[in-house]
């Protein structure tokens, strides 16, 4: 079948074509249906199966006779590190790492923190969670304390398993006192830490509370895998929403390994035994779907890079490890590769490699601008295929479908929709819209099989983010168009997310934490044009009446503020002092109008703004932090 009849196919009739999906993925008890409406929008997949996502990825590639092929290749060009774990010693290894969490009383919904650095143990530590049911939420190394508490709390973990130390170029991030912090400031207590010491740095060991990684593991009998219902959580992956307080985006067991298990060769064109290397971060969902669960489950290697496209030591570093490692498939943000570029636009660290292993680029987590697509292009001499997809998701909502038939790329469009995935754009009172009609992209229900069922303790809190504007459909926060051939183009998010260098980030986290400065009466963060990074924050702040410190203190205080309390991850490094906001007369500040103003671009006066002549303050004083210039 042809993309279109598969398409087609998929969505005329999802139970048959989700149950011959799902032939793919090893049942305890196989699944009699597919789906299920629980009514008032709400939908699950393969309830009634049962299946373990550990045996998938893992021990069933040994019972079939691959234990001796790798199984992840670790390749830290920070520390000079390199070693590669076969499936058989990947099972013996998460096998006993999930002993030490039974033997500490975790078990299948028990909820464990992840909060590791791009090694191999931070893959065992998730498959060791899915090996005894329990649900695991990797948290991002570059967030703080603050954000990993707001997570404890959250999630209220039984156990956290964290490395000592993360590593980033010239800089040793110490984990510990930063989960000591967490757990401080969470209301919520865990049980207990495992704790992987790293040369780099060990950590000081609170006992009673804190285990040593291997010691844990000591006497411990093995873990065997649980079966667990298919629509039993696999794990929580918080992601950033419009105010402060972080979605944990729940994610189905038997959903994801079917839908995952599926994108591997229709997607990425991989067979099993090939090499792939997704060159992100387990704290993102690509991390989870692409180095973590999408390859094992597929009986693929899996690359986890420690180290920067740029900089490790050079930029050179993803061509080597392509070439070195026999990489068929290489996935990353384009920032990424817009790094690269920036130092090597002649591309002459490329030709030291021999790439001819490599089978497409893939590019996905932000807007992919057309020079870089065709700079990869032209130095890789592979297709590079973009590909739009969210946390909520987890896997390809649109794409390029080159495994199974692959479709002529449109430069600006990540394609076409994927198999269940019903994309419409529509305006504003929800009807459809016409090709070539920008509007809001929704997607309509029921998502399929994989994708988010709910936000962890909140369905309330899901229904109002994403079911309720547009009744019978999925919000996916983007906006765009679909043209006369049905590919897809993103152009815009309709809400305050912004993106940075791939990082999905919220201005309303960053306002909440700006607003906690005492000097600061009012503000607002938006998302202006970074060449590099594609968005970068920047926060406009009026001050507390009385207030005459120099606005430099002030602007610094702020940026170090948010550093402590989101994370390095924010990226916040500017600020700028202002009499007043622009707003509408009923108070809501136009962030969309100050970044049109600051990247010089025209818009549209909007109706509804209260007084217009801030707009000219606010480009005056944009103007004097080397915004809004003239090109
Ligand atoms: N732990 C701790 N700190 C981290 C971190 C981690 N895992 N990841 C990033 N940080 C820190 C960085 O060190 C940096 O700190 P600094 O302000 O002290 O310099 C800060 O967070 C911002 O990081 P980042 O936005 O990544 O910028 P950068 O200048 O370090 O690197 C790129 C720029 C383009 C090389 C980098 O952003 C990159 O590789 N991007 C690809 C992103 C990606 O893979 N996204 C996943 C979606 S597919
Ligand atoms: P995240 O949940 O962090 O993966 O971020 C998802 C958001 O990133 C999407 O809703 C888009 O706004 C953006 N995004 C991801 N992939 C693409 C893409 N290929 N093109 C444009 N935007 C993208």
């Amino acid at each position: 079948m042809n993309y279109r009849e598969t398409y087609r196919a998929s969505l005329d009739d999802p139970e048959t074509w989700w149950m011959q999906a799902a032939e793919a993925i090893d049942w305890d008890r196989k699944p009699q249906k597919a789906l299920t409406d629980l009514g008032d929008s709400l939908y699950e997949w393969y309830a009634d199966g049962m299946v373990n996502g550990c045996w998938n990825a893992v021990d069933r590639h040994v019972a079939a006779g691959r234990g001796t092929q790798a199984a992840i290749i670790y390749d830290s060009p920070i520390t000079g590190a390199k070693s590669t774990i076969t499936f058989a010693e990947l099972q013996g290894r998460v096998a006993s790492l999930a002993g030490a969490l039974v033997a500490q009383g975790v078990g299948k919904g028990d909820r464990v923190i992840v909060y590791m650095p791009m090694v191999p143990e931070a893959l065992e530590a998730m498959l060791a969670c899915a090996r005894i049911g329990a649900v695991h939420s990797v948290v991002f190394g570059g967030f703080a304390a603050n954000e990993l508490a707001v997570r404890i709390d959250d999630c209220t973990p039984k156990a956290i398993l964290a490395a000592s130390c993360g590593l980033e170029p010239g800089r040793v991030v110490k984990y510990k006192p930063l989960l000591d912090g967490a757990i401080e400031l969470a209301d919520h207590k865990p049980d207990v830490c495992i704790i992987l010491q790293r040369e780099q740095e060990r950590a000081e060991l609170i006992p009673g509370r804190d285990l040593d990684w291997h010691a844990a593991r000591q006497g411990v009998t093995p873990a065997d895998c649980v079966p667990v219902e298919g629509n039993h959580p696999a794990y929580i992956l918080y992601t950033s929403g419009t105010t402060g307080a972080p979605k944990g985006v729940v994610r189905p067991t038997g959903g994801h390994l079917v839908a995952l298990h599926w994108t591997m060769k229709n997607i990425y064109q991989c067979d099993p035994g090939d090499v792939f290397w997704a060159a992100s971060d387990v704290g993102w969902v690509v991390g989870h779907s692409y180095i973590c669960y999408g390859p094992l489950i597929h009986g693929n290697t899996t690359v986890v890079f420690e180290g920067k496209p740029v900089g490790t030591p050079d930029a050179g570093t993803f061509w080597r490890v392509i070439s070195e490692h026999n990489v068929r498939s290489f996935f990353t943000a384009p920032t990424a590769i817009r790094a690269v570029k920036r130092e090597d636009r002649k591309g002459l660290e490329r030709q030291k490699y021999d790439l001819s292993c490599l089978r497409a680029l893939y590019l996905a987590g932000e807007r992919a601008d057309p020079d870089t697509i065709e700079w990869a292009g032209d130095i890789l001499d592979v297709p590079v295929y973009d590909h739009w997809w969210q946390t909520e998701t987890g896997y390809t909502i649109a794409g390029n479908p080159a495994g199974l038939e692959a479709l002529p790329v449109k430069i600006g469009s990540p394609t076409v929709a994927m198999p269940g995935y019903d994309v419409q754009i529509l305006d504003e009172a929800g009807h459809p819209m016409k090709p070539g009609e920008l509007g809001a992209i929704a997607v309509k229900l029921p998502l399929p099989p994989g994708t988010l069922p709910t936000l962890w303790n909140a369905t309330e809190r899901f229904r109002k983010s994403y079911l309720t504007t547009f009744p019978g459909y999925y919000e996916t926060g983007d906006a765009g168009m679909i043209d006369e051939d049905g590919y897809l183009y993103i152009m815009a998010r309709t809400d305050d997310v912004i993106n940075v260098a791939g990082h999905r980030l919220s201005t309303g986290a960053m306002e909440e934490v700006l607003a906690g400065h005492p000097d600061v009466a009012e503000c607002a963060v938006v998302g202006v044009s970074d060449a590099l990074k594609g968005q970068s924050p920047l926060g406009l702040l009026c001050l507390t009446t009385g207030v005459n410190r120099p606005h430099d203190e002030i602007t610094a205080e702020c940026v170090k503020l948010v550093r402590e309390k989101i994370g390095p991850v924010a990226a916040f490094k500017n600020a700028l002092v202002v009499d007043r906001l622009p707003k509408t007369r009923s108070g809501k500040i136009l962030r969309a109008t100050v970044v049109k103003i600051a990247d010089n671009q025209d818009f549209k006066m909007p109706a509804t703004i209260d007084d217009p002549a801030i707009l000219d303050e606010i480009r005056a004083a944009l103007k004097t932090i080397g915004y809004a210039q003239e090109s």
